[in-house]
């Protein structure tokens, strides 16, 4: 992260990208008196709970306690860094950025020259796959049924036997030994102290360049041709490389015309598929599906074909994708592939109409689930019927749409020769037992959150103290012409928390700058997405409350007044280091 912009710059951007609009593109609108809500994109959810506040150019879920300005959203849905999202929105609305000058970052050069590198080395390695060298890994391909173009398209390639051909070519090209590390495309190996040599991270291997919706080079997977224990080596985290969110093949994927998207496991499902025919596949990098990549295949497709491999791993997974895809909203079908292990094994066997017919026969998720429950029991058998009947309830219970529930109880009913009435009957009993569970472990919760966080006996006083520093960044926030006032009396030192404190200084500068801008868009540079959300939370409709310079005087007043009283009971109970201790937990708290 971490160029900065100039605030003339950013005032003129979010002008021209109104975040009502923004918004709309992600999520429907609906207005409410002056209101605008919408469901909010960034969590499940049936009621709207997300806020926008059109005048102050502001949003707040409080569902989830995300907030921000149009900047924030933008970085939240499509996984930006704030200078990305800057970038982004500025090629909307046609804006030039402004030239990067000494504030360019270390950073954002770096990143830069990782994915010139990244280019480099898969331009590389795919001469090398056609080149003598590659004689081996090409027949490996022409095995496993890869036709000329989809190697190309694919930009396959092979990384030589070589401890240093990458490295050397790439040190040819200008990048230095600390670039190369950043890069991931060496390791290092340290031999003693301060020596250290960097050597070719993937070597004699079949490499899968990965690519991200905007066209880049990210990453590269490698496939041994031997039994290496590692069959599949992938780059390691780097600036530009983040395994959870990114998906293989999205960048085709996304300009497909076929319907909806299918989500295996592997990189040679993808390019199999593909290559029948179905360019609408993607793949995980790896890792357990992970909630970013739902959001990022919910930006591209809102339904979603899950095809996992056949074997046990396979379909465990399955289950814990199902959830965090229905978890965001995405409607998903399972295929399972019989007969082969995996997708690639399945076309190769049984060819592309075969695949066509699964995905005409993909089931529900519901059904899916239901089905992995009857086949572990044998139904003949009535304990077994009873036992499976059990596990088939609860799942029924889970599901959220009455509706729904209602469809399948008549359909396990039906199938299972038993009375709707008492399959109803134990499911509503469920879903009961279920409601009371939460209700208490939330209350649990709450309460050891409480806990947690003060010490018995200054319970009051620290909260107090909290919600006299509340106040004043409140007043800083919804009314800055007060600004002047409350510091002739306060100072950051009256603040004890590191957060509240931080919030006060930049934003008692920023309505100095800028006394005509919405303060914390002001200081939307400074603070991090998470401190974003909370000081959004604080942002009111302008005419929700008011105050005069007598009660701003007061606020202030009573935060010295809290804190004298917080440091004096402190300082009188307790030695200094529980005295610090009890501060730092309060920090914690509020961070
Ligand atoms: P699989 O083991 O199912 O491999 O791993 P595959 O896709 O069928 O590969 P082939 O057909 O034998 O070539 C599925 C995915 O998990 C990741 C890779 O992304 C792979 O495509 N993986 C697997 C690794 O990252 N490392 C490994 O060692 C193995
Ligand atoms: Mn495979």
């Amino acid at each position: 992260m971490s160029r900065r912009f100039n605030e003339d710059f950013l005032n003129e951007l979010r002008a021209r990208c109104d975040l009502e609009t923004v918004v709309s593109k992600y999520a429907e609108l609906k207005k409410r008196g002056n209101s605008i809500l919408a469901l909010c994109p960034f969590h499940s959810e049936k009621t709207p709970s997300f806020n926008i506040n059109s005048s102050k150019q502001l949003f707040y879920c409080f569902g989830c306690g995300v907030g921000g300005d149009v900047i924030t959203f933008i970085m939240k849905i499509e996984n930006l860094s704030y200078a990305e999202a800057v970038a982004f929105l500025a090629e909307q609305v046609g804006m030039d950025l402004p030239p990067e000058d000494d504030y360019e970052s270390k950073t954002s050069s770096l990143r830069k020259r990782i994915l010139e590198m990244n280019r480099l080395a898969a331009r590389f390695y795919h001469a090398k796959l056609l080149s003598d060298e590659g004689t081996q890994a090409f027949e490996y391909l022409k095995n496993r049924a890869l036709k000329d173009r989809i190697i190309v398209r694919f930009g396959l390639g092979y990384s030589p036997d070589s401890w240093d051909s990458l490295t050397n070519y790439l040190k040819s090209e200008g990048y230095n030994n600390e670039e190369l590390k950043a890069s991931g495309l060496v390791s290092v190996s340290r031999k003693g102290v301060g020596s250290e040599k960097i050597f070719d991270r993937f070597r004699n291997r079949v490499m899968f360049p990965i690519i991200d919706q905007r066209g880049n080079v990210i990453g590269f997977g490698g496939r041994t041709m031997g039994d290496d224990p590692a069959k599949y080596l992938n780059t390691s985290e780097t600036l530009v490389f983040k395994k959870g969110r990114n998906l293989y093949a999205l960048n085709f994927a996304k300009a497909s015309r076929r319907e909806g998207l299918i989500l295996c496991e592997g990189y040679m499902d993808v390019i199999s598929l593909h290559q029948a025919g179905f360019d609408n596949a993607v793949a995980g990098l790896g890792t357990a599906f992970t909630s970013e990549q739902a959001r990022l295949i919910r930006s591209v497709s809102d339904n979603v074909y899950l095809c996992y491999d056949s074997d046990e791993a396979g379909q465990k997974a399955t289950r814990r994708t199902l959830d965090i895809l229905s978890s965001v909203d995405v409607k998903v079908k399972v295929i399972v592939v019989s007969g082969g292990k995996d997708p690639d094994e399945f076309i190769k066997a049984y060819g592309a109409d075969s695949f066509e017919r699964l995905l005409t026969r993909a089931r529900a998720r519901l059904d899916y689930r239901i089905d992995t429950i009857k086949r572990k029991y044998q139904i003949e058998i009535p304990e077994e019927k009873t036992q499976c009947l059990k596990e088939i309830t609860s799942l029924l219970a889970s599901v959220k749409n009455r509706v729904e529930r209602e469809i399948y109880i008549d359909r396990v009913a039906g199938d299972f020769n038993i009375k709707k009435e008492n399959l109803t009957a134990e499911v509503d009993n469920q879903v009961k037992k279920a409601s009371r569970y939460k209700q208490a472990k939330e209350n649990r919760f709450a309460m050891e959150k409480l806990n947690k966080s003060l010490l018995p006996g200054e319970k009051s006083n620290q909260m107090k103290m909290m919600k006299a520093e509340d106040d004043i960044i409140s007043v800083l926030l919804n009314f800055p012409e007060y600004a002047n006032d409350i510091e002739s009396f306060i100072t950051p030192d009256d603040f004890v928390t590191d957060f509240k404190r931080k919030a006060y200084i930049l934003l008692t500068e920023a309505i100095k700058r800028n006394p005509t801008v919405e303060p914390l868009l002001s200081i939307s540079q400074d603070i991090t997405e998470e401190e974003m959300g909370k000081l959004s939370s604080k942002v009111r409709e302008s005419k929700s409350f008011t105050v005069n310079k007598t009660n701003v005087k007061e606020l202030c007043e009573n935060l010295k007044k809290e804190k004298s009283k917080l440091l004096l009971k402190e300082v009188k109970t307790f030695d200094d280091d529980t005295f610090k201790a009890t501060l730092n937990k309060l920090k914690d708290k509020e961070k």
